[in-house]
């Protein structure tokens, strides 16, 4: 997912564009909140106008979309705010039908947006990775983040979906008014949120309002954190995160990278041994 450091774009201020894309249906409009110029994958805020109607049918990539605001119908059912799906490549999804019109996250992950209309499943598709749940009702809150070292407290995460081999992640995270951490992270992924409510800052970025989206490159410091208000966000991570935290602002993402590998070295010697010696071959 090699698409380049943005932080942060304010969606709120720019207009939608017709969504006009062979294959697709008319009435849905996009923002492109990331791009990968090399794959065509992409992060988009969509907007689908009251009537909107898409046969049935499956995308070449894996496919994410959260319903930010109105009701949707696919197949059988009714969503509503909150609804999150991963779609599995070659997963044959319902018709789907908007009376009053939605506004969604729709992801991309592995190649552009596609649509082929069928109400049959791709022989090949990974029926086992496809997720419908309602983030807002239906996953716990968990009061720390991620492995250790843990974030400050007023911190909670919700796993949506996860990637049992790469360990990608999809998940809200929220921060209660008055949310602070003092020290600076950076992890060994690439990190991506929209912020469907509220504020969060950071010394380098300055403030993340509602409609706040980034897409921040493994190594990159950010933090310290404030959250005036509290804040609610969609985030993605694309590998397994572990929180590097330290205090110095000046450091560069090929400094914090060699360091992560001087603290796995402390970890797993063998392992970083394996992955800095050439020529194996497997
Ligand atoms: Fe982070």
């Amino acid at each position: 997912m090699a698409r380049p450091h943005i932080e942060p774009y304010v969606e709120l201020n720019d207009d939608y564009q017709p969504f006009t894309l062979r294959d697709f249906p008319q009435g849905a409009h996009y923002k492109v909140l990331s791009l990968d110029e090399d794959t065509g994958a992409c992060s988009l805020k969509m907007r689908f106008d009251a009537g909107y109607s898409r046969p049935p049918g499956m995308s070449y990539s894996d496919a994410e979309l959260f319903v930010l605001e109105g009701r949707v119908q696919v197949g059988e059912h009714t969503y509503g705010r909150g609804q999150y799906f991963f779609i599995p490549a070659g997963i044959s999804m319902g018709a789907m039908h908007s009376a009053d019109g939605f506004e969604a996250l729709v992801f991309y992950n592995d190649g552009p947006p596609s649509h082929v209309e069928s109400d049959q499943h791709h022989e090949l598709a990974l029926h086992e990775a496809f997720v419908s749940t309602n983030a807002y009702l239906d996953a716990p809150w968990l009061g720390t983040a991620r492995r250790n070292p843990g974030v400050a407290s007023g911190f909670a995460v919700k796993s949506l979906r996860m990637n049992p081999a790469s360990k990608a992640n999809t998940f809200l995270y929220a921060a209660i008014p008055e949310f602070m951490q003092d020290n600076i992270s950076y992890h060994d992924c690439a990190e991506e949120a929209y912020h469907i409510h509220g504020d969060c800052s950071m010394m380098q970025f300055g403030e993340l309002p509602t409609g706040g989206y980034f897409w921040r490159p493994a190594y990159i410091n950010h933090g310290c954190f404030w959250s005036k208000h509290g804040c609610i966000a969609l985030a993605r991570i694309d590998g397994e995160l572990y929180n590097y935290f330290h205090y110095n602002p000046w450091t560069t993402p090929d400094e914090n990278a060699r360091r992560a590998a001087s603290m796995l070295y402390k970890e797993k010697p063998n392992l970083v041994e394996w992955t800095t010696r050439g020529g194996h071959n497997h």
